[in-house]
């Protein structure tokens, strides 16, 4: 799969009707889902984002390479490289679809959520990040976690095509709330950062999504 998403790296702001957050965020789109929670769709980088946790997809041995890994990597410096190694020593390897959390260090988010996220052409990978999916939103309600920050799992490294990723994640987003009694998250950030995300999103994803 490519590793270049066609943008320059930088997250610069469309102006929607929707509006600017700060910390140079757009907001794309915002819904209620079933209990009540927020999900707001966004355009920009992820590891800038305040929430209590954010999502790193990964490989069965926490490897920091895919495009959201190289850029925690950078900002989150020895410290959180510790608190990756850690999570592998104490977690062992990650099953496809798994998730675990460790401590987020020298970005703002509080925790992070590391997935084993399945790779485009591998057995029943689209249901394997409906489950991907699941289990970070589990997780995080297990933790009793207030907001969570998702990128587009599986669409960069692991060779998604943008679109499909975009609307699998968005739909078990909205099932899991569905099929829970009750939640601590309050607030649902899905994140996008390529150009190709973005203008999908915009032209098709958000009329399925409303
Ligand atoms: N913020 C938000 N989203 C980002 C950012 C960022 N800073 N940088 C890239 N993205 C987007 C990419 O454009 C892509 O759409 O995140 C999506 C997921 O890309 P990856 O991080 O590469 O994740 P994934 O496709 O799941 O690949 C992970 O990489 O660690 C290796 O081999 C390992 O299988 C694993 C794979």
């Amino acid at each position: 799969a490519a590793n270049t998403d066609g943008t320059d790296g930088t997250a610069d702001a469309i102006p929607t009707s929707k509006g600017t957050l700060t910390g140079g965020f757009t907001i794309l789109s915002e819904k209620k889902l079933f209990l009540g929670q927020k999900l707001t769709v966004l355009q920009g980088d992820l590891v800038k984002i305040s929430a209590d946790a954010i999502v790193h997809p990964t490989n069965e041995t926490f490897y920091m390479g895919g495009e959201v890994g190289q850029t925690l990597q950078k900002a989150g410096g020895k410290e959180f490289q510790q608190e990756v190694k850690n999570i592998h020593t104490s977690n062992g390897n990650l099953d496809t679809a798994g998730a675990v959390i460790c401590p987020g260090r020298n970005f703002p988010a509080k925790y992070v959520i590391h997935v084993n996220s399945p790779s485009w052409g591998s057995q029943n990978a689209q249901q394997m990040l409906e489950k991907t999916v699941k289990n970070v939103l589990t997780l995080a309600d297990e933790k009793n976690l207030k907001s969570i920050a998702l990128p587009s799992i599986s669409s960069g490294n692991a060779g998604f095509p943008k679109q499909t990723a975009a609307q699998i994640i968005l739909r078990a987003i909205s099932n899991y709330f569905v099929t829970v009694m009750s939640s601590s998250l309050k607030q649902v950030y899905f994140v996008l950062f390529d150009m190709e995300s973005i203008s999908i999103y915009t032209s098709e994803l958000a009329k399925l999504d409303s």
